[in-house]
């Protein structure tokens, strides 16, 4: 049923990513999706492709899940984020990542919007709203990125969450077992995850919002 929509924003992720030569690795899920903007993006812009870390990617959920569905604490007068200690305390393990493989975050993109639209749209209409947003992605420290979505018990609002760390990709963010936790809901990177059926009914009601290219109002917050 919601095949089409998918589809055709997967021939556009792919107009995209050829044009850029990127590695081409979209599976099913909004958060690798995401990953493949922000690669794309770089590389037109003359910096390193990311290595896509699922440990790291898991962590940007528990960092969205931290919001507890707040959108007013992602950005503006009453901006909030999650103690550093979260990383080693909640997140990690939550994660099943090494506490000891941790690595420094060299930057956040944190967006959340009462609709669900496509990775696509959240990069350019909710992450990318700024200056400071462009800086953040196009940094040359980072050598790593863990994606994330998630709706607040499925539905809305819709908080996308996009880590970057300058780790050692085999090195850092080290998942016990060598296997991400999957947790719903929500979908991250990196994890090979098959996560489209976590927004059916959402992508198919909202598609033809997209496919006039809604204007979409959110809040962004670049760290
Ligand atoms: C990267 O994305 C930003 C925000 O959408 C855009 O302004 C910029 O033109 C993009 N850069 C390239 C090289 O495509
Ligand atoms: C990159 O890392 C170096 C060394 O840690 C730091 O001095 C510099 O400010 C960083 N650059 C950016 C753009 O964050
Ligand atoms: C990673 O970034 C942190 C914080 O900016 C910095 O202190 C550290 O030296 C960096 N590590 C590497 C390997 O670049
Ligand atoms: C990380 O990967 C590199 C290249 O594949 C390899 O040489 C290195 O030994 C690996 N390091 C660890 C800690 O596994």
């Amino acid at each position: 049923m919601s095949g089409l929509p998918w589809l055709l924003s997967l021939s556009l992720l792919f107009t995209i990513s050829v044009s850029a030569d990127v590695q081409l690795k979209v599976t099913n899920n909004p958060a690798d999706q995401l990953v493949d903007v922000v690669n794309s993006n770089r590389t037109a812009s003359k910096r390193s492709s990311l290595h896509d870390n699922p440990g790291l990617a898991c962590i940007a959920l528990q960092y969205i899940k931290a919001y507890q569905g707040d959108c007013g604490a992602v950005g503006g007068a009453k901006a909030k984020k999650p103690p550093e200690a979260d990383f080693a305390e909640i997140f990690a393990p939550n994660c099943g990542v090494q506490t000891s493989t941790l690595s420094p975050i060299t930057g956040r993109l944190l967006g959340c919007e009462t609709k669900y639209v496509s990775p696509s749209t959240a990069f350019s209409e909710i992450l990318m709203q700024n200056e400071k947003s462009i800086e953040i992605l196009t940094d040359k420290n980072h050598t790593e990125v863990g994606a994330a979505v998630s709706g607040s018990d499925g539905g809305s609002p819709y908080f996308w969450c996009v880590l970057f760390s300058n780790g050692t990709s085999n090195s850092s963010f080290v998942l016990e077992g060598g296997v991400a936790k999957i947790s719903r809901p929500g979908c991250f990177s990196g994890a090979n995850d098959d996560c489209s059926s976590a927004y059916p009914s959402q992508v198919h009601r909202l598609w033809p919002f997209v496919a006039s290219g809604l204007v979409v109002l959110g809040y962004a917050f670049g760290l």
